[in-house]
């Protein structure tokens, strides 16, 4: 027996069956774009801990700030201020969408959703949320009714919170109105409408919540005309703009936020994932006249906003400034998208390549154009074995997500996708 098949079983009797990993891989160290397994073996990770480690693991500006919180005190709780957890928050305010101000820190992506959903219903009075449909927001009760990347994460919870409805999210690939994207007239703008007219008056309704970029659902940046049109809806009648970008968030996408990409701001954004490399740390950001109508003790947290976390925050942003890591990802982004698509053209088996910034899915698919997820397993499994960690996304499993660290070399990046070529061939 291994010492990775030694852990993996240790695992298997510590834990329940609940938690899903998606690769059976041990790790002993994190080095940048690397993961070293007990036996000394290497792998590109193009997972980033699940758009966590954008700058890769263990980046020295993040342990040496982390190092020294350490020798001073690792935890303030709810009973008094520091310096380290004010400056995470003001550097975090700077870096989000113009005119969010103000944060309240957690620690979990669901967490941060929650936040947001109870900011809306305390400010708005109002009930009812909107979410779409391919949505994933975390696991937690409020974030699971949310939720709808896929039916298995609901099954066997209801009820869940009461008032929540859900549009079709704009995936262009599969029109959920059977538009070919050539001459696309937003149909799923209409949808949204006719839920409003038919179901939930718009009086009723807190907030819609929606990723900018889809992420566990398939990978899939919403139409830019799409978020622009939420953005009037929400405008005409009161309702709060959340866009959740717990995933797409910290410069994934080459912006900070994809809310910046786009030119759309929402009233309220949820941040997690890629804030503290690593840490847990997540947040809720909205503009101050908004959060001024949250009074002291309407919510509140232990954990959140932990000052080693913050510490990893702080030096998370300030490299990803410094190091000039948002116009890097652009660049890395459109050179990988163009070859992806170059693949495409040869490979009938990708359906699609989609993405912006070094968030790129690669939808797989069978000759008469179904999802293929078990093709895709198959392709994860043939990659790890050769040293590449990816893992996949959608209702069906059939999105490869490449989400590199945005500190990923030129040379890494290419054997990356060298190895995924070759993928595809072996399983053409
Ligand atoms: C968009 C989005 N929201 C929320 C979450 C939940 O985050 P966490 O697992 O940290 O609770 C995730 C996790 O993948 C996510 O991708």
């Amino acid at each position: 027996m291994t010492e990775s098949s030694e852990i993996i079983a240790r695992q298997e009797r510590a834990f329940t069956p609940a938690l899903h990993l998606y690769h059976p891989l041990v790790i002993a160290r994190g080095e940048g774009s690397w993961v070293i397994d007990p036996e000394g073996r290497r792998y590109l990770d193009l997972s980033a801990g699940l758009a966590v480690l954008n700058l890769g693991h263990s980046h020295p500006r993040v342990l040496a700030r982390v190092r020294e919180q350490l020798e001073r005190f690792v935890h303030t709780g709810g009973v008094y201020f520091n310096e380290t957890t004010v400056a995470a928050a003001e550097l975090l305010a700077v870096a989000a969408p113009p005119g969010l101000d103000q944060v309240f820190f957690s620690n979990s992506g669901a967490e941060a959703v929650e936040g947001a959903l109870k900011l809306a219903r305390y400010v708005t009075g109002r009930p009812g949320f909107i979410a779409f449909t391919g949505g994933f927001h975390g696991r937690t009760l409020g974030a699971v009714s949310v939720t709808s990347s896929a039916a298995r994460y609901r099954a066997r919870y209801q009820p869940l919170l009461p008032v929540v409805y859900h549009a079709p999210y704009p995936y262009c690939y599969r029109c959920p109105y059977g538009c070919q994207q050539e001459s696309c007239t937003l149909a799923c703008l209409d949808g949204l409408q006719e839920l409003l007219r038919r179901i939930i008056t718009p009086a009723e309704v807190a907030a819609v919540i929606i990723e900018p970029v889809l992420g566990e659902g398939g990978y899939v940046p919403a139409p830019a005309a799409f978020l622009a049109g939420l953005r009037r809806l929400c405008d005409e009648h009161g309702i709060l703009l959340i866009f959740d970008e717990v995933q797409s968030g910290m410069g994934r996408t080459g912006a900070w936020f994809a809310a910046q990409l786009y030119g759309v701001t929402p009233d309220i954004l949820a941040v997690a994932k890629g804030i503290a490399s690593g840490f847990p740390l997540s947040a809720v950001v909205a503009r101050r006249e908004i959060m001024e109508q949250w009074p002291s003790g309407a919510h509140g947290t232990t954990f959140g906003g932990n000052p080693v976390a913050c510490a990893a925050a702080i030096a998370t942003i300030e490299t990803i400034r410094d190091e000039g890591l948002l116009p890097r990802c652009r660049q890395l982004g459109e050179r990988t998208l163009a070859r992806l698509r170059a693949l495409q053209e040869r490979h009938p088996r990708i359906g699609e390549v989609r993405g912006v910034g070094l968030m790129i899915g690669v939808e797989l698919v069978e000759t008469a154009g179904q999802p293929a997820g078990a093709a895709c397993e198959r392709l994860m499994a043939w990659c790890r074995e050769r040293g590449l960690i990816i893992i996949n996304c959608g209702p069906e499993r059939n999105v490869l997500r490449l989400i590199p660290p945005l500190t990923i070399t030129d040379a890494e990046l290419e054997q990356s996708l060298a190895l995924l070529a070759e993928g595809l061939e072996a399983l053409a």
